[in-house]
């Protein structure tokens, strides 16, 4: 069970039994509340002993405070109002959530002085508490103090109190769909390969449908007519046969061209022949983070009724060693008509995404493109965990998604593309080759995307250090973060619901 957090605002509440939460401002001073909590003054001399000065997110947590009709009180700081951190209504709730323990009940008081916190910073509260909450355990069947599973309640029951509660409410019903697009994303991710193969992915994308996405799912068998070689290629060696997902949201208006995504589903990804060394395969179960995140965005923009018309479309296959798997040197056609000398068996989401790009621009003409991919372990040299690879041929849909980025903490970091870079993937036998040579691994896996996505407006993000094994923070404790569902929501939130 996956921890459940549920969340009400109110404008007043007293706090008996439970946790109370104090929210104190960048100064470290509480508000009104205070009083209810602690008729004593037990609070004043604790936030002096511990010399808490209300930076963001620190906390002061005192056990049964003499006199308080709350069992225990936390006092989280807010930082500098004039500064703040990326995400840091989210991160506070994020921060405030790690606070739990074992409380059944919370009260959270949103009163500190000056920090003015309106209806949509609390909403936005609540969601951190939400994505905080996460953690993946269905396969657990003790309970266990490892962290994982430990002796916390599977349901916590919180009260937001705030002036702005009303606000905060019509502001959580959009914050609540993106926490659960998140949190659906995260699920996939988390899932292992044995119980999510492609079919079993494409099944849980159609479930969307009742949220009222369309849904579309192409079998082997009409990817073989339009001529996907490249992904179905990928595809031959595993017994679980390749899916296509197209999941379409058009709550924009009807002549309104679509904005599309797109997302590399590798559900296990062995290398194939090019096999992969034993050490750290496991974690292979998460090749399918792009489509994990265009899944969980198409959730959170249809739960909350986003007015855009959006196309997500995800390649799911599984890239295993078989009798029947490709071997290097394969030459196979792709639905662009180009052909692609596959050099590399593991170099296979870039095969996977070129006929779904090919697929998407074709059909739907989409107003841009980005898709998303657990490509290279190259981007994680470059780049660590926390930036995702930006490889685009438009300034502004990249300004865009640097932008989105720095609003949701999901940033991204543009990298360089150009012709001396495309040279590298020439093949003397195909069109192309699936692998550059030594260096600038990322670079040469974003031209070989190039090569199918024509003129449309395209951006090319590569998630492998992002997605998946990411380090924990405020808000997300899981192996998977559910990356980019924020970052694209937020995206076609600033730019294309007008
Ligand atoms: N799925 C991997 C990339 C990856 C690595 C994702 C680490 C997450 C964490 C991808 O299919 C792959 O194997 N890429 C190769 C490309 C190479 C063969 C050109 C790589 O990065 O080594
Ligand atoms: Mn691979
Ligand atoms: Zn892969």
């Amino acid at each position: 069970m996956t921890k459940s957090v549920e969340i009400t605002f109110a404008r007043s509440a007293k706090p008996a039994g439970g946790l109370a939460v104090l929210v104190a401002d960048g100064k470290g001073a509480l508000g009104p509340a205070a009083v209810d909590v602690d008729p004593g003054g037990v609070l004043e001399k604790a936030l002096r002993v511990s010399e808490f000065k209300g930076k963001a997110r620190s906390a002061v947590d005192i056990v049964a405070p003499a006199g308080s009709p709350a069992d225990r009180v936390v006092v989280v700081g807010l930082g500098d109002p004039a500064k703040p951190d990326a995400d840091s209504w989210a991160r506070l709730g994020g921060a405030i959530a790690g606070r739990f323990g074992k409380a059944k009940k919370v009260t959270v008081f949103l009163d500190a002085p000056e920090a003015g916190i309106d209806g949509e910073a609390a909403a936005g509260i609540a969601m951190g508490m939400v994505l905080r909450a996460y953690r993946f355990d269905r396969y657990k069947t003790k309970k266990s103090d490892d962290g994982n599973n430990g002796d916390e309640p599977d349901k916590v029951k919180v009260t937001i109190v705030t002036a702005a509660a009303s606000a905060a409410k019509k502001h959580w019903a959009d914050h609540e769909a993106i926490a659960a697009g998140v949190i659906l994303a995260r699920d996939l991710v988390n899932e292992p390969a044995n119980i999510l193969g492609p079919v079993e992915f494409a099944e849980r994308a159609a479930e969307l449908s009742k949220l009222g996405v369309e849904i579309d799912t192409l079998t082997e068998k009409e990817m073989k007519k339009l001529g996907m070689g490249a992904l179905l290629g990928v595809a031959q060696g595993s017994v679980r046969p390749a899916r296509l997902v197209v999941m379409r949201w058009n709550g924009g208006k009807a002549k309104k061209k679509p904005v599309a995504f797109v997302g590399k589903g590798v559900v296990f990804d062995t290398g194939g022949n090019s096999i992969k060394p034993a050490g750290g395969m496991e974690d292979m179960k998460g090749d399918m983070g792009g489509a994990a995140a265009v899944t969980g965005l198409m959730h959170a923009l249809a739960a909350r009724k986003a007015k855009a018309n959006v196309v997500g479309i995800i390649g799911l296959v599984e890239n295993m060693v078989d009798g029947n798997a490709q071997r290097p040197g394969d030459i196979v056609t792709s639905m662009s008509g180009q052909t692609i000398e596959v050099l590399n068996t593991d170099a296979e989401g870039r095969l996977v995404l070129a006929d779904a790009l090919t697929y998407c621009i074709d059909k739907y003409k989409p107003e841009f493109v980005v898709n998303l991919a657990t490509l290279t372990g190259a981007i994680l040299v470059a780049l660590g965990q926390y930036h995702a690879g930006l490889f685009s041929n438009d300034d502004e849909l990249s300004e865009r998604l640097t932008a989105a980025g720095l609003a949701t903490n999901e940033r991204v970091w543009r990298m360089p593309m150009g012709p001396d870079y495309d040279k590298l993937i020439d093949s003397k036998n195909a069109d192309m080759k699936n692998i550059g040579g030594r260096y600038g691994g990322s670079i040469t896996a974003a031209q070989f995307l190039q090569r199918f996505v024509k003129d449309t407006p395209w951006a090319h993000l590569d998630v492998a250090g992002t997605a998946m094994a990411t380090a924990a923070n405020d808000i997300s404790q899981s192996w998977a973060s559910g990356y980019g569902v924020r970052l694209l929501d937020r995206l076609v939130r600033d730019h294309y619901e007008k």
